[in-house]
This record gives structure tokens, C-alpha cells and sequence, in this order.
């Protein structure tokens, strides 16, 4: 299987992936393989929290041609996967490759998966009107990969979101700023920039254990290739292992009103409203009694000149507040390159990410450790 990923995270879904009991991993550039039994399609799309899909693998090869391509994905056991109704369109993407012409590898791998199948279903015409395995061929130095989507529309469509907000963070990299950050449940966390609440729902939904797919629907879910049983048995899990009622400490705070509307909303949609205080506060309000607290957010950007000078003086701001909060950790995603500067110090670790097309930096404080109890 291939769990798919934004470029920076790789190492993060990787993590996700053992904790969920897999092991024999391969961390490449945007993606993590991994060898798994069916069930695994089932628990990786439902649990995991940082990748962007999960796909099945189906062959690897060498093809420098239209003929070794064609050949050696006719050759692939696809009737074994797909059954007769199946609707299989193909994707393409081709990079540093002789095959450069995608739409081309595209109808080819069509052509072969069709060839392939016409044995097996004795029959030359297929009318595709069954349950969805979208195919994907993908050129790498001229190695080919095929895969079959299993999940559908992307695993950050957890299905809480109403839309509405500004610019709201991608669920899978709200769940990661959470992860790399080292938030446990059982430590105070406020974002005060909270928006549509991503960073806060995306917390609680990791602190009460709730599964991340569990309100959504994945293509492989209509797929009968996969036993029910397997699907059951992995939505069961998620069930059993929800603490719905474990106690969290986590705010969103934001200046606009509507934000925290739409963010309550969101909270309510992904059922965690009791473990999240939203409020309506401008950051220069920010306080609090807590000790070892962790604030995780990413602040505006200021990408539009007029936004710039605005920006910066709350950067600044932020850098006098947020040293009242003495044994506190602080993470803070920009794309702006003089954070640090105009938050007037040096973050103990900075890590390159990208949120959609934009680079960003993800600036980690360390606060000290609280004492042993
Ligand atoms: C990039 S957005 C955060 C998006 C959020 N993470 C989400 O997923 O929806 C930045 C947010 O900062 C808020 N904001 C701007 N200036 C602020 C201030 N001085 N105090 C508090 N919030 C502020 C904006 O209203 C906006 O919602």
C-alpha cells in the first residue's frame, strides 16, 4: 500500500502508520509504502490523521516505451481486483520520464487494464457502471507505478467542515502541526488564531482517540473485493477505542466573530463542542494560568502588500506576549520569511512544509520541561 503525502510530512505519516501496527516501511519523497493485509486498507483510511490518501499497489516496473508499458501492465492480475461493473478511470502524472506524454500513458495503461480484463470476464465492452477504482500511473525516471485509490476524495475531507472560512488550514496538516508539536491530552492548548477551529477540532478528535474517517465514506468502501466484514470490523474499532469523555484543555480564540461561529459549527459536526472553548478575543487579550501549555497556530501571513505592515506588528506583538507564558511551548506556522526576527527570537527547531502551493516554515519553541510529579 501507498500512503500519500504532503511533501515535508513523510516522517509523520510514517509514525502514524507503526502506531497502527505496520511495520516493514518505506519513507520516499510524498509518499510511504508499507505491505499490509486488506484489513489495513480499511484501518489506514479511517486512522490515519496526516496522509492524503491511501493506494493500493499494484505493479512497479521499468518502462522506457509505449510497449514495455503496455505489456507489463496487461500483465498486472487487474481482474483479480476489479470486477466486471467496475468503473476505472486513469490518472497520469510522468516526471523526469521518456514517457512524458501523459495522456498517452494514461489511454495506454486504459487499453491494458481492459485487455487484461476481457480474458478474465470474456466479454469486449465494459460497461463501468459498478462501484469506483480510480487508476493512477505514475512515471518516476522512467519507472512506472500503478496504483488503485482507496479512498475516494482526500483524506483531509473529514467531513465536519461547512466552508465559510477565510483560510482555513487543511485538516491532515492541522493534525500534523498537533503531532510534531508533542501535544498530549493531558496539556493545556490554545490557539489564538484559531479561524474555523482546525488546529483545536484536529487536537481533540486525537485527544478523545476519535478516528479522524470515522463521520465519512472511502471508495473501497463499495468495493466487493473487500469482505464487509473487514469494513465492519475496522468501524467496530474505531468505536471501541473513542473516549468520548476524557477531559481536554483546549481553546480557540479568535478576533473575528464569524470564525468562531463557523469554528463551533465545525467542532459540533466532528462531535468534539464539549472538549473545545471557543471565544471571540483579539490576541493582545491572550493569558492564561496554566503552566506548560503549548500554543499552536498559524497567524495571518500578510500575503497581500496592504497586509504586510498589519502583519508584522502583530508578529511583534506576539513576541511580547507570548514571553509572559514563561514555561510555555510555542509553534507557529508562517509563510512569512522574517518571523523570527520580528517575533524577536530564534526558534529551537524550524521545519519546511507546505500548506497547499505555499512554502511555509513551521517555527517550534521549546519551553522548559515541567517537573517529574
Ligand atoms: C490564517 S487564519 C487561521 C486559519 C485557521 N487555522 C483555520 O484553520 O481556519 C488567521 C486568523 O487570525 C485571525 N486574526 C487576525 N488578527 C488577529 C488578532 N489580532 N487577534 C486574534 N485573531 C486574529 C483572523 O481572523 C484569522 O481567522
Amino acid at each position: 500500500m501507498i500512503a500519500t503525502s504532503t511533501f515535508g510530512l513523510e516522517s509523520i505519516v510514517a509514525e502514524e502508520i507503526k502506531a497502527l501496527g505496520y511495520s516493514d516501511l518505506k519513507v520516499e519523497n510524498g509518499k510511504v509504502t508499507f505491505t499490509a493485509d486488506e484489513k489495513a486498507i480499511c484501518r489506514a483510511n479511517l486512522w490515519l490523521r496526516t496522509a492524503d490518501r491511501i493506494r493500493l499497489k499494484v505493479g512497479e516496473f521499468k518502462a522506457a516505451t509505449f510497449d514495455q508499458l503496455f505489456e507489463q501492465t496487461k500483465a498486472l492480475p487487474w481482474p483479480d481486483l476489479l470486477p466486471e461493473d467496475a468503473e476505472f478511470p486513469v490518472d497520469g502524472k510522468s516526471v523526469h520520464s521518456t514517457l512524458f506524454s501523459i495522456s498517452d500513458c494514461q489511454a495506454i495503461v486504459k487499453k491494458a487494464v481492459v485487455e487484461s480484463m476481457k480474458k478474465r470476464y470474456r466479454t469486449g465492452w465494459f460497461k463501468e457502471n459498478g462501484p469506483l477504482y480510480r487508476i493512477e500511473v505514475s512515471l518516476l525516471k522512467d519507472k512506472a507505478t500503478l496504483t488503485i485509490d482507496t479512498s475516494g476524495p482526500g483524506l483531509h475531507k473529514r467531513g465536519y467542515r461547512s466552508g465559510g472560512s477565510e483560510a482555513p488550514l487543511r485538516e491532515t496538516l492541522a493534525a500534523a502541526l498537533v503531532i510534531i508539536a508533542r501535544w498530549k491530552p493531558d496539556i493545556t492548548l490554545i490557539d489564538p488564531f484559531c479561524g474555523s477551529g482546525t488546529i483545536p477540532i484536529e487536537a481533540a478528535l486525537m485527544g478523545q482517540n476519535i478516528a479522524p474517517g470515522m463521520e465519512r465514506e472511502f471508495a473501497s468502501e463499495a468495493w466487493p473485493t473487500i469482505p464487509r466484514e473487514c469494513w465492519h470490523e475496522a468501524r467496530r474499532e474505531t468505536h471501541e477505542r473513542a473516549d468520548y469523555n476524557r477531559e481536554l484543555d483546549i481553546s480557540g480564540t479568535d478576533i473575528d466573530a464569524r470564525a468562531i461561529n463557523t469554528a463551533r459549527k465545525n467542532a459540533a459536526r466532528a462531535g468534539v463542542e464539549q472538549a473545545i472553548h471557543f471565544q471571540e478575543r483579539s490576541l493582545s487579550e491572550l493569558s492564561s494560568k496554566k503552566k506548560y501549555g503549548k500554543i499552536i497556530c498559524n497567524p495571518p501571513y500578510g500575503e497581500r502588500l496592504s497586509e504586510l505592515k498589519e502583519v508584522e506588528k502583530l508578529y511583534k506583538e506576539m513576541g511580547k506576549l507570548f514571553k509572559k507564558l514563561d514555561t510555555w511551548s510555542f509553534y507557529v506556522l508562517t509563510a512569512h520569511e522574517n518571523f523570527e526576527s520580528l517575533f524577536g527570537k530564534k526558534a529551537s527547531k524550524r521545519r519546511k512544509l507546505y500548506h497547499g502551493n505555499i512554502k511555509v516554515h513551521y517555527y517550534q519553541y521549546y519551553g522548559p520541561r515541567p517537573p517529574r510529579r
